[in-house]
């Protein structure tokens, strides 16, 4: 785990009381990973579980890793947008794949860092990884967003809610209310048309309501999510996911990192799953590419 800020230790923390996997917390701030990863381990004493959680401020502790979790950065603040972050962010994800990398040259790589789409782009082309071995985390918490709001809203229970968020991580993420359903009920006959499109607006700015709240960006969905999908890969789940996948010409999209459902697994992406969209959704999809284009457009790398 690179970046044992916020994100990076709820998702440390999530995993060790997962109990499977070693964990090491690697950041530049000294005492920081050390000290989270002191205190993660002192909770499995009174939570019952057995954690071998590791801080560090260098790299040769996480040698072998199978799985890279990327959350080293500066996180939003105030007006601050995810495309704000460019710069800054774009600079730290090259230095720490590459610091990572040459520890773990198999590991499989989930960047977390915002504007997340570009970082994936960065990650990928800094490590010279296949794409089925870098991907990043957004689609399962905008859908988590989503489903929340749904589950509220219909009051039914979120485990009922199977929903999918497509697209870039920004505010023209793609929400797909057609493939939405509460107990394989589709969500159009459980909720008014206004209070759907409000609940699809939410989502889209979910990001930002958080950070109009907390004066930064959230934490606790976020790396409870990219525990999930370390869970999909190390236990080999096959998980279908929304994660953000490099596409190659799936759902008309063309050398581009975005938000679509994959299967993962210990092979990372096993596959893109291309779900049949209403034409006001491919045109949604489309315009989140052009927003993503235009971000990869300003990398330097
Ligand atoms: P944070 O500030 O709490 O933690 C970031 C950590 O990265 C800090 O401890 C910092 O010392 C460390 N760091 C900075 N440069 C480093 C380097 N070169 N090497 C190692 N560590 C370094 O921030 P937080 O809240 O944990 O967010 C982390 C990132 O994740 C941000 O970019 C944020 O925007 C993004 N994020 C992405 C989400 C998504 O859905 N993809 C959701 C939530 C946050
Ligand atoms: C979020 O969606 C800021 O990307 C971060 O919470």
């Amino acid at each position: 785990m690179v970046g044992a800020g916020a994100v990076g230790a709820t998702c440390a923390q999530v995993l060790a009381a997962r109990d499977y996997a070693d964990v090491v917390l690697v950041d530049i701030k000294e005492g920081l990973p050390q000290g989270k990863a002191l205190d993660i381990n002192q909770m499995g004493a009174v939570l019952g579980y057995e954690p071998n959680v590791v801080g560090s401020n260098g790299y040769e502790e996480s040698a072998e890793s199978d799985v890279v979790v990327i959350t080293a950065g500066v996180p939003r603040t105030g007006d601050m947008s995810r495309d704000d972050l460019v710069s800054i962010n774009e600079k730290i994800v090259v230095q720490v794949v590459e610091a990572a990398a040459v520890q773990s040259p198999e590991a499989i790589l989930i960047v977390v860092s915002n504007p997340l789409d570009a970082m994936c782009h960065v990650a990928k082309s800094v490590s010279g990884w296949p794409k089925e071995r870098v991907f990043g985390m957004a689609g399962i918490l905008d859908t988590a967003r989503f489903s929340t709001f749904i589950a509220w809203e219909t009051g039914a229970s979120v485990k009922d809610v199977t929903a999918m968020v497509l697209g870039g991580h920004g505010d023209q993420m793609v929400p797909v209310v057609s493939a939405t359903t509460v107990g394989g009920v589709p969500v159009r006959k459980l909720a008014s048309e206004d209070a759907i499109q409000a609940m699809v607006e939410r989502t889209a700015k979910g990001g930002g309501e958080l950070v109009k709240l907390l004066g930064t960006s959230a934490w606790y969905a976020p790396g409870a999510a990219a525990a999930q999908m370390v869970d999909a890969i190390m236990l080999d789940e096959k998980r279908m996911l929304p994660c953000t996948a490099y596409l190659e010409g799936e759902y008309g999209i063309e050398g581009l990192y975005m938000g679509v459902p994959v299967k993962l697994g210990r092979g990372g992406i096993e596959e893109v799953v291309e779900l049949e969209l209403s034409e006001d959704e491919q045109t949604m999809l489309n315009e989140s590419a052009d927003a993503v284009r235009e971000v990869v457009g300003v990398l330097t790398t």
